[in-house]
């Protein structure tokens, strides 16, 4: 049996079939390449000496969809593919919802029309909106995501609870990430944003190989332990191993299951500037700018449900997260470009 993996070229999508092909697992990967290159499982397949079957196509496509499942014995979906950056997502909303929403809605139609009922889906902590209590669990309420990046996040979770509500013949996991960063060990694939990065761990790291001028801190005080920003940063490897562990659980049960991957261990941007530099060696410069609009104080996970439940915890501390990150970029200055 197969594995299809959408956005499987992409930052976590490669890391998850990396892992995939070295258990042996048959994969096959879906992506359009909106904001991936092929190099990313080129190298995969040059790391584990196997490889994925490779679709290039839209996920909205349903005859690309019914042409994988009627030739490949696929038994579940990591559904990775959307699109990401929540900036891009506020000046084109109709292409975020058309993409990320619209492009669930038809692989859950392929699905249940090849019979294929075990998604795992990959959400994002984002769904919770303003939490005001940290940390943050996931009987927690879901808020209002203050973008229509994580508005489709939440629009394609609400669907996905329908869809099980109605039909229990469904297994589904709503993994929701909260900051995934770090790349593998080999610094053969990792994260290689378009342009100038969004992301707080991506920028840092292009300062400090000396490609952006200074790293903007957006707002020093906040109710924080230094005024900046408190996040739960992951290892992309420890996200991979959540995903594993999600689907042997989701495989034994039905209905939606919802659970966190985090490590329940914030760090403000000040901390983290400090780490980068402890491990590239060189200074971080970087100057304060205002507060980044819908941006919050803190936001952490209690990660103990999925300790609980699926037998995973993060093992890989923030030092290793960025001693890897470092090596990708050192070794790949222009990204795989
Ligand atoms: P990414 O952009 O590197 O990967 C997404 C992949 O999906 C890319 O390879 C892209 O080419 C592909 N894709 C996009 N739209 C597609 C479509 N219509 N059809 C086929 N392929 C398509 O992003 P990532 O960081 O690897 O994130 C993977 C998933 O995790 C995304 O759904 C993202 O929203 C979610 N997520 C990411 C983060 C994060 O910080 N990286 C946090 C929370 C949730
Ligand atoms: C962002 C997205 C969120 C998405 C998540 C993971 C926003 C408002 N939210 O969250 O929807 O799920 O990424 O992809 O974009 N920072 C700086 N300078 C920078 C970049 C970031 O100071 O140049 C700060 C931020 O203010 C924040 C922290 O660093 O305090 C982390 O930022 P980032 O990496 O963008 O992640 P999130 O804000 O958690």
């Amino acid at each position: 049996m197969s594995i299809l993996v959408t956005g499987g070229a992409g930052y976590i999508g490669s890391h998850m079939v990396c892992s995939l092909l070295e258990q042996g697992r048959d994969v096959v990967v879906l992506d359009n390449l909106v904001n991936a290159s092929y190099a990313a499982l080129e190298r995969v397949q040059a790391l584990t000496g196997r490889c994925a079957i490779f679709i290039k196509g839209d996920v909205r496509d349903r005859s690309t969809l019914e042409h994988i499942f009627d030739s490949h014995s696929v038994n579940e979906v990591l559904h990775f593919a959307g699109l990401k950056a929540v900036g891009e997502s506020i000046e084109q909303p109709l292409r975020y919802y058309d993409n990320n929403v619209g492009g669930t809605l038809s692989l859950c139609k392929a699905m249940a029309t090849a019979g294929v009922r075990r998604l795992v889906f990959s959400s994002s902590a984002t769904v919770y909106g303003h939490v005001e209590r940290m940390p943050i669990k996931e009987t927690m309420p879901t808020g209002r995501p203050t973008n229509p990046y994580g508005r489709s996040k939440l629009m394609v979770e609400e669907v996905l609870r329908d869809l099980c509500r109605t039909d229990p013949r469904w297994s589904v996991a709503l993994l929701r990430y909260f900051n995934p960063v770090g790349a593998h060990e080999s610094g053969r694939i990792g994260e290689d944003p378009s342009g100038i990065p969004n992301n707080l761990v991506p920028f840092i790291s292009q300062v400090a190989i000396g490609k952006c001028g200074a790293l903007p801190i957006f707002g020093n005080d906040y109710p924080t332990r230094d005024g900046t920003g408190v996040r739960d940063y992951i290892h992309v490897l420890d996200l991979v191993e959540g995903h594993l562990a999600a689907m042997e659980t989701i495989a034994r049960r039905s209905g939606v299951s919802i659970w966190n991957l985090g490590t329940g261990q914030g760090y403000s941007v000040l901390e983290m500037i400090r780490m980068f530099e402890k491990v590239a060696g060189r200074p971080v410069p970087y100057t304060i700018q205002r507060r980044r609009d819908g941006d919050i104080a803190e936001c952490w996970s209690d990660p103990s449900l999925a300790e609980r439940e699926l037998g995973w915890k993060a093992r890989r501390g923030l030092e290793e997260m960025l001693v890897d990150t470092w090596r990708w970029q050192t070794a790949n200055p222009r990204g795989y470009g």
